[in-house]
């Protein structure tokens, strides 16, 4: 299938990148493993480190898709926490379910909501993550404005995300990878929008100083980042 990638901007964006979601659920893991070589894994255990959790804690992984970083967070809070896995593509919230039962995982719940409006009061939660989430935001403040408020006071968020690389020859091997590699893979799995969507999404999202500065903007304090992966990726963190 092979809809227009989703543009940012257009009024329907929202919408569009809800049903691309619903669209690639089914190959979504796979498609990580393989564009990362497996290391997406790793940088969601260095996210979950870094709003370091303690037992009994209650934790909200917001876009959490099929809930890989969910279950990382759920290590951490031990079985007396709570972690809410929070997502509005259905068919996404249904595989992390699927997952969450064949490992037998109790102490996660996976439910729908809009990032955007969080169904949830002020100061519920002692962390905030989202993996690979805000550069899919309509309303990047509004999102990091909802994340402030659900959060406790002294409460921490962590923001993991593909970024850009500034330096050659990272620079050239991101453009040749993102711009020809992926949409190719996209491609045989079976959507070409989706992986056209994914480069441009990156492109249109501030660069880790200006999304540094913007999460100050929302309120958050101490806010830093660490820049991985040869410069593709960043996770940035702060306190409430
Ligand atoms: C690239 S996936 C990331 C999934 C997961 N966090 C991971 O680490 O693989 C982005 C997810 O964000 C979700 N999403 C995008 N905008 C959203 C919004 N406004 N509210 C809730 N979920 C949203 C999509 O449905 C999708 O599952």
């Amino acid at each position: 299938m092979n809809e227009t990638p989703p543009r940012r901007g257009d009024e329907q964006f929202a919408g569009e990148v809800n049903s691309m979601f619903d669209r690639i659920s089914g190959v979504y893991d796979r498609m990580n493993r393989v564009m990362t070589a497996g290391l997406d894994q790793t940088w969601r255990e260095r996210a979950a480190d870094r709003v370091r959790l303690e037992d009994g804690q209650k934790a909200l992984d917001l876009c959490c898709g099929t809930g890989d970083l969910s279950f990382a967070l759920a290590e951490r809070t031990g079985p007396e926490g709570e972690v809410t896995g929070a997502d509005f593509s259905r068919p996404m919230l249904a595989l992390a379910e699927e997952k969450a039962t064949a490992r037998g995982v109790t102490q996660v719940g996976f439910e729908w909501a809009d990032a955007l409006e969080l169904p949830y009061g002020d100061e519920e939660f002692d962390a905030v993550t989202i993996a690979f989430g805000a550069r899919n935001l309509a309303d990047l403040d509004r999102g990091l404005a909802e994340m402030h408020r659900v959060l406790k006071p002294g409460g921490r968020l962590a923001i993991l995300e593909i970024t850009q690389p500034s330096r050659q020859p990272l620079a050239l091997f991101f453009g040749l990878w993102f711009d020809r590699i992926v949409p190719m893979l996209g491609k045989v799995a079976g959507d070409s929008s989706a992986y056209e969507y994914l480069p441009e999404s990156v492109r249109s999202f501030p660069d880790a100083a200006t999304l540094g500065s913007r999460m100050d903007g929302a309120g958050f304090r101490h806010v830093r980042w660490t820049i991985m992966a040869g410069g593709i990726i960043a996770l940035h963190s702060a306190v409430k």
